[in-house]
């Protein structure tokens, strides 16, 4: 498999699909920020994947492109340790998609738990596309376009990666076969007996023709069964199970941050469904009105009354931006009554208008420079455009399209 190290090199992807806010700043970009310091690091704007549920509202992607790249920019991830890109200006995903789509069966996308939530969540489109069932196969292709081997992704994507997994190993079970493996696992399957070797095709057929778990765990429980196969033809018929020695795509594994959920104005998890978050590009009287708004332990009716952080949004914000002194100051006032709600809050705004203020400066330059902006996009794409092709060269024939 080429020379790519695939342990080394990262690829996320964001939708661009509005502001970028709070939950994605301590969610994914600051740990993109570290990772690109430490391995090769392609950053998406899955404009594309913004399609498949937006593709009656085109008018805004641009615009959301376009903020994405200077929100990015200026919360630092870096052009110079980083390759930055637009999803739709690498078709090289395009055509791994569509080659990928071939042996891609319907049943595994349409188990995708997000398949069905999402449209049901979103029952005011049609989601009943092609694209839309698509979404979790062209992030796959996303993936496997750079084997890459590790993506960094909150942990509502983790079934996502999984399928790119089974996606990449059922395409290396295809065409990554060495030259007399099929004969050998194939001689080693007569070597079992004629009722074991008939069931283990069958239960091997339907893992690999219906993605049936059930049957590859079972299949594996028979092999360790039998007792008396070499050493090698067990390796075999383990492996011509799930697939091939050679691999041309390597499984991505996820890489789950560490970091604290981000709770949202109403103390649910920031996200823009849920219309709680509070942007990047937030004025700060806009973050004081908005924070000020915040509701409270209910308990706390009047000044008066002692409250309980437990029971208060605003103490979880406390956990992610006050040091040990002032969340003392909190819990002794508000059990207290003591302080007040807005003294209570007076912190928490101070310390998002500071981690907000640098941020937003560097917006401002970038977004008076859309010139610098629009050309570290086209470098990121060569760059990325680059990596994706040597792909697609094993890719092509593997799948024998290899016309020179
Ligand atoms: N599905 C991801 C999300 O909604 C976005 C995405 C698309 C992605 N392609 C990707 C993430 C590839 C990681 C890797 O957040
Ligand atoms: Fe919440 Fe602070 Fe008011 Fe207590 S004092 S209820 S923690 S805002």
């Amino acid at each position: 498999m080429s020379n790519v190290d695939s342990q080394r090199r990262v690829l996320s992807g964001m939708r661009p699909t509005g502001r970028l806010h709070l939950g994605h700043l301590h969610g994914v970009l600051q740990s993109w920020t570290r990772l690109q310091h430490e391995y090769e690091c392609f950053f998406s704007i899955v404009d594309w994947h913004a399609l498949t549920t937006e593709y009656d509202e085109v008018g805004q992607i641009r615009r959301y492109v376009r903020d994405m790249a200077v929100d990015w920019l200026a919360v630092g991830v870096s052009p110079s340790a980083a390759t930055l890109f637009i999803q739709s200006q690498v078709p090289e995903h395009a055509e791994l998609h569509l080659l990928l789509s071939m042996i891609c069966p319907l049943s595994w996308l349409e188990r995708v738990p997000t398949y069905k939530e999402l449209q049901e969540r979103l029952s005011h489109k049609d989601l009943s596309t092609y694209g839309f069932l698509g979404y979790p196969l062209l992030q796959a292709a996303d993936i496997l376009v750079y084997r890459a081997g590790l993506v960094p992704v909150g942990s509502d994507q983790l079934a996502h990666v999984e399928f790119a997994r089974d996606v990449a190993r059922r395409f290396n079970h295809l065409y990554g076969g060495e030259v007399d493996f099929e004969d050998k696992a194939e001689a080693a399957i007569g070597r079992l007996g004629k009722k074991t070797a008939r069931l283990y095709s069958s239960l091997r057929k339907a893992w690999q023709e219906q993605g049936d778990d059930e049957a590859l765990e079972t299949a594996r429980a028979l092999l360790k069964e039998q007792q008396s196969l070499t050493l090698g033809d067990r390796e075999r018929l383990f492996g011509y199970l799930e697939g091939s020695s050679r691999v041309l795509l390597p499984e991505p594994q996820t890489l789950v941050g560490h970091a604290p959920r981000m709770p949202g104005l109403d103390g649910q998890k920031m996200s823009k469904s849920h219309g709680n978050t509070l942007s990047l590009r937030e004025t700060p009287a806009e973050v004081e009105e908005k924070i000020s708004r915040m509701p409270t332990d209910p308990a706390r009716v009047r000044r008066s009354d002692p409250g309980e952080p437990e029971n208060c949004p605003v103490w979880q914000w406390h956990l992610i931006y006050s040091d040990a002194s002032c969340r003392q100051w909190v819990q002794e006032g508000c059990r207290s009554a003591g302080i007040g709600c807005l003294d209570c809050k007076r912190p928490v705004i101070e310390a998002i208008n500071q981690e907000l203020a640098p941020i937003q400066q560097r917006a401002t330059e970038y977004e008076e420079n859309p010139e610098l902006v629009r050309s570290i996009l086209a470098e990121g794409a060569e760059r990325a455009r680059e990596a994706a092709r040597e792909t697609l060269v094993e890719v092509r024939q593997a799948m024998g399209l290899a016309y020179r």
